[in-house]
């Protein structure tokens, strides 16, 4: 996690940075600081926000036209001024910002402590500028030098940029497993860790490759590797436009994000399926058409929200495709020396592309001879780079720190995969392709429909927003949707809430039901709906208040449950893409009357870079 930008060019640094750390603010925001090119270097830092930062600096007249800037989410030592970064030599003459976590700091740190150096802060980053020092004034080796003799000691994940006040015209960044995209303009670069900083200056990029370091000055830009040997940069142009990342009159991006959906499914659909024809085309993967047919098991990894697409994903490539389906979460995979053979197929999903765990999970998976696909939505992410072949989600750039449009778009990537799969194994029918693909076709505008519960869903979070607690509850591919249900309201409104399969509810969560308990069923018309009816029963036998999404046109549920949300007749397969849609709105209605910062909940951040 954590947020860096760099400026170095002919334009005022200081408002460029600051915009870029507002950008970034999602991927870490309990402190901020930037470093400065002014007679020197100047630094400034302070826990809290970006804004926090600009009001802190405010009455100061900046003139400098090289800069860095770092947004961070706290790992090592807590939100404070002194663990801010910037992080500076102890001669003051250096200064760093981070990204990642330098592992064997602690080792470093001591050595260095038995040199007399005196650290400030509780960061692993104070160390490692501190090594850069140690070995500059050891050696009388120049900087660059010096960056790269430490890199080389460093265990762990960075992306880091450093300056020098002896050298305030050049800036080093370097990475390895945290991101990093440097902007190349004309006489100008900037170093940020997505393109979202850049878009505004320049549409050429390049993304930084792991064990790089660019030494950039206003004119000029050195790759060389971390064993000092110099790399050709491969410049790309954004696909990205900058009012993809402004709210669009919305008062929060999540709420962006939730009304983008029939967009960006649509987008996610689009040169994908040709319904007539009954055929899923998938140039990312199409290379593995064989592998497809041959493969034995398929494991899905992912953390969180994506891990519940993969749920669904388990759901419709089960059942198109006839191929056993394990889903995973990264982080235990990774730690349980899981038995995996070259006929397997592993699925990473990740909206960021840079989740440490996942990525963990992928390296893993690789060294023991499975093919890895990725289903991602950052371009150019690290998780796209590390996989054989993948499928982008396109759901543009997804702000808000809680997932919403990234999740539909992953199911949506998922469905195409499963009728991929299933079309190269002959497991389906070209009339039963005809039909599934004609329905998904038309599910954007159903999402567009569905999104038309708003009012009523306003309605029922006022009457709930104060509840302590609160069950979702599903059945079948409904089960996950019941669990991203509670995930979307337990991190951005700070209600404890449960998904359940509706049916194990009487095995236990069943004692929780009393009168200030609502139940949240997705009850719609499908295989299950006569049990999921009786588990409402349940519930309302024992006094719970019975909140149901249900099929337009339902009357059953409606005569049992406090409250009902219709959303459009679809099959089964298709319901998860709807039935999410009310439970997002109904987590931010509530986050929002309860004053939470809906955006930015507390203790999150969007890109979770660290183990
Ligand atoms: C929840 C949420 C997280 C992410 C998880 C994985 O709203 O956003 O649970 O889904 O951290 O992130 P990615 O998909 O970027 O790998």
């Amino acid at each position: 996690m954590c947020g860096i930008v760099g400026y170095i060019g002919f334009r005022d640094a200081y408002p460029i940075i600051i915009k870029g750390l507002h950008r970034l603010e999602y991927r870490g925001y309990d402190s901020a600081g930037i470093a400065l090119a002014e007679k020197g270097l100047k630094v400034y830092k302070k826990a809290g926000k970006v804004s926090d930062l600009e009001d802190f600096v405010k009455g100061i007249t900046f003139t400098a036209t090289a800069g860095m800037g770092h947004t961070r989410w706290a790992t090592h030592g807590p939100p404070s001024d002194r663990n801010s970064h910037p992080h500076s030599s102890g001669d003051r003459k250096l200064t760093i910002i981070h990204n990642g976590i330098i592992e064997n700091y602690g080792v470093i740190k001591e050595a260095l402590l038995a040199k007399g150096h005196v650290f400030k802060s509780d960061t692993d980053t104070e160390v490692l500028i501190h090594l850069v020092e140690d070995i500059q004034k050891s050696t009388g080796l120049d900087l660059n030098e010096a960056v790269r003799l430490a890199l080389n000691r460093v265990v762990g994940a960075y992306a880091i940029v450093v300056m020098s006040a002896d050298r305030p015209d050049e800036l080093i960044a370097a990475r390895k497993g945290s991101p990093m995209v440097i902007g190349v303009g004309k006489g100008e670069y900037l170093i940020a860790s997505d393109a979202t900083p850049i878009v505004e200056y320049t549409k050429n990029v390049i993304y930084l490759n792991d064990n790089e370091i660019a030494y950039i000055k206003r004119d000029d830009l050195l790759i060389k590797n971390i064993d000092n040997t110099v790399q050709t940069p491969y410049i790309q142009e954004l696909s990205l436009k900058l009012e993809m990342l402004e709210k669009g009159g919305y008062d929060h991006f999540m709420m962006k994000e939730i009304y983008e959906q029939p967009r960006s499914i649509r987008d996610c659909l689009r040169g994908r399926i040709y319904p007539g024809r009954g055929e899923v085309q998938l140039g990312g993967i199409k290379e593995y058409a064989d592998k497809l047919r041959n493969v034995d098991r398929i494991i899905i990894v992912a953390c969180g929200t994506s891990w519940h697409a993969g749920l669904v994903g388990e759901y419709l490539i089960e059942e198109f495709a006839r191929v056993p389906v394990e889903v995973e979460y990264a982080s235990e995979f990774r730690y349980r020396n899981p038995i995996i053979t070259s006929k397997d197929l592993v699925i990473a999903i990740s909206q960021s592309g840079e989740t440490a765990d996942t990525m963990a999970a992928i390296e893993l998976a690789k060294e023991r001879g499975a093919t890895i696909f990725g289903i991602c939505n950052v371009v150019g992410a690290s998780i796209p780079r590390l996989t054989h072949a993948g499928v982008y989600t396109h759901a543009g750039p997804e702000i808000g720190v809680a997932s919403t449009k990234a999740f539909t778009a992953q199911v949506s990537v998922l469905t195409l995969m499963a009728f991929y799969i299933a079309q190269q194994r002959g497991t389906i029918t070209r009339n039963k392709s005809v039909e599934y693909l004609t329905e998904l076709n038309e599910i954007p505008d159903l999402v567009e429909r569905a999104l038309k519960a708003n009012d009523q869903v306003i309605a029922i979070a006022e009457r709930f927003k104060d509840s302590p607690n609160c069950l979702f509850l599903g059945r079948g591919s409904s089960f996950p949707v019941a669990l991203e249900g509670a995930l979307k309201l337990k991190e951005i409104s700070y209600i404890h809430a449960e998904g359940y399969p509706a049916a194990e509810m009487k095995h236990g969560p069943i004692a929780l039901i009393d009168a200030d308990m609502p139940v949240i069923f997705i009850a719609t018309k499908n295989s299950s709906y006569e049990k999921v009816v009786s588990n409402i029963q349940e519930v309302k036998a024992r006094g719970g208040h019975v909140i149901a999404i249900v099929s337009e046109g339902d009357t059953d549920v409606k005569e049992m449950a406090e409250y009902v949300i219709e959303i459009p007749q679809t099959s089964e397969t298709f319901v998860p893409l709807l039935a999410t849609i009310p439970l997002q709105l109904l987590a931010y209605h509530i986050a929002v009357m309860r004053g939470c910062n809906v955006d930015q909940p507390r203790n999150l951040a969007k890109s979770v870079t660290v183990e």
